[in-house]
């Protein structure tokens, strides 16, 4: 179990407003508007989650709060500076760990870490020292003397986290911390994550998994296409949703389009979704209580279920809810009003969208912001 490393704090000379606020956050890459008018409210302390799907902008939001990419419109200030006006005043006092590791494969994980301090300040043996307390309270002084290409996925991540917090920074902003990593390593990097919060540092965490928002985040905001489309507690958000959704598969693909008639009638025909597997439909609950309806419509009529089960809403299922798609909480059967023809939220800019000129207004990178 990761235990909080010790804080290095830096004198906080500022406001006790909010970490992080914004009004209509606008910014474009040629002919995409990556953010379109976010505004945003982060309160000191505590996990604020950011919600969304490939290409929703988070990543973008993010930069622009670290200082590493020029808002085109809008406002933002980051613990009570303006991100245009005091970007070094900023990068000082908050910690970035980016999507992608940005560690040297070829080094160790000791080595990443005393040349990160390094380039942060600290002498030679604060340097080191910090480095080594860091692999502790990660689980990875094992490995301090292995190269970082022969981690794996999670350790690669705890390392990079280890990495932003030399000085125990004010605000921490994780671009999806636990994308692609099994869920040992995923609960590692999210106690991690809440050992922070312990320390006093707040955190700003993107993610793409509604459950890991549910976990972790106080509070969240759900971006879709560069706009804050709902924000509140993660309670208030699935009070929105509705109360999950029921997954069926039957025995025999056959059957499917009966099932999906059956299930339909009592709850709702425009709620149910045929999943890509054959013999899988998924239905929005309006209420949980008729899911045992549903099932004995199926077992009554003949129609053999291997399987079922009662989950949360995916985020999909959020998405569509909260756009008003097909799968909105109305008990209209056909009601298709709002933007439903937008197209499954996977379909939208996924990772190979982006290949794309890099921002011609990037700003350099400095030591102050990893
Ligand atoms: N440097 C860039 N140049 C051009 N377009 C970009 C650039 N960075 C992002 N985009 C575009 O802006 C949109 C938002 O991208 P962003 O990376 O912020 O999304 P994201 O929510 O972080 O997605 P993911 O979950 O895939 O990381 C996408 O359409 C993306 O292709
Ligand atoms: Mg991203």
């Amino acid at each position: 179990m990761p235990r909080a490393p010790a804080p290095v704090l830096r004198p906080d000379d500022s406001t006790n407003g909010p970490a992080v606020e914004t009004r209509g956050l606008i910014k474009r890459f040629g002919e995409t508007t990556a953010v379109d008018g976010v505004d945003l409210r982060v309160e000191r302390g505590g996990i604020y989650g950011f919600l969304g799907p490939n290409g929703a902008g988070k990543t973008t939001v993010i930069r622009m709060l670290a200082t590493l990419l020029r808002p085109d419109g809008g406002e933002a200030e980051v613990l009570g500076r303006d991100v245009r006006t005091c970007p070094a005043e900023i990068r000082e006092r908050i910690s970035l760990t980016g999507q992608f590791a940005s560690l040297d494969e070829d080094l160790t994980g000791i080595e990443n870490l005393v040349l990160l301090a390094r380039l942060q300040g600290f002498g030679i043996g604060a340097a080191r020292q910090r480095g080594a307390e860091l692999l502790e309270a990660f689980g990875l002084t094992d490995a301090a003397a292995r190269q970082v290409k022969k981690y794996s996925g999670g350790m690669r991540r705890r390392l990079d986290i280890a990495g932003s917090l030399l000085v125990t920074p004010e605000l921490i902003f994780l671009d999806e911390p636990t994308t692609g990593i099994d869920p040992r390593s995923r609960n590692q990097v999210w106690e991690i994550i809440r050992t922070l919060v312990d320390a006093g540092t707040t955190v700003l965490l993107t993610t793409q998994y509604l459950e890991e928002a549910d976990r972790l985040a106080g509070r969240l905001a759900v971006i879709d296409a560069g706009r804050v489309i709902a924000e509140g507690t993660p309670g208030q958000l699935k009070a929105q949703v509705g109360s999950g959704a029921l997954t069926v598969r039957v025995a025999d693909p056959a059957e499917r389009e009966q099932a999906a008639r059956l299930v339909g009638a009592v709850l709702g025909h425009d709620r149910v979704t045929r999943e890509s597997d054959p013999a899988a439909l998924s239905v929005l609950l309006p209420e949980r209580a008729r899911v045992s309806r549903a099932l004995a419509e199926l077992e009554d009529s003949g129609v053999e279920v291997e399987s079922f089960s009662v989950g949360q809403p995916s985020l999909d299922e959020v998405f569509l809810t909260l756009t008003g798609g097909p799968h909105a909480a109305t008990d209209e059967p056909g009601d298709r009003s709002g933007p439903a023809d937008r197209g499954a939220p996977g379909g939208r800019g996924g990772p190979g969208d982006r290949g794309e000129p890099e921002g011609r207004d990037e700003v350099p990178a400095t030591e102050g912001t990893r």
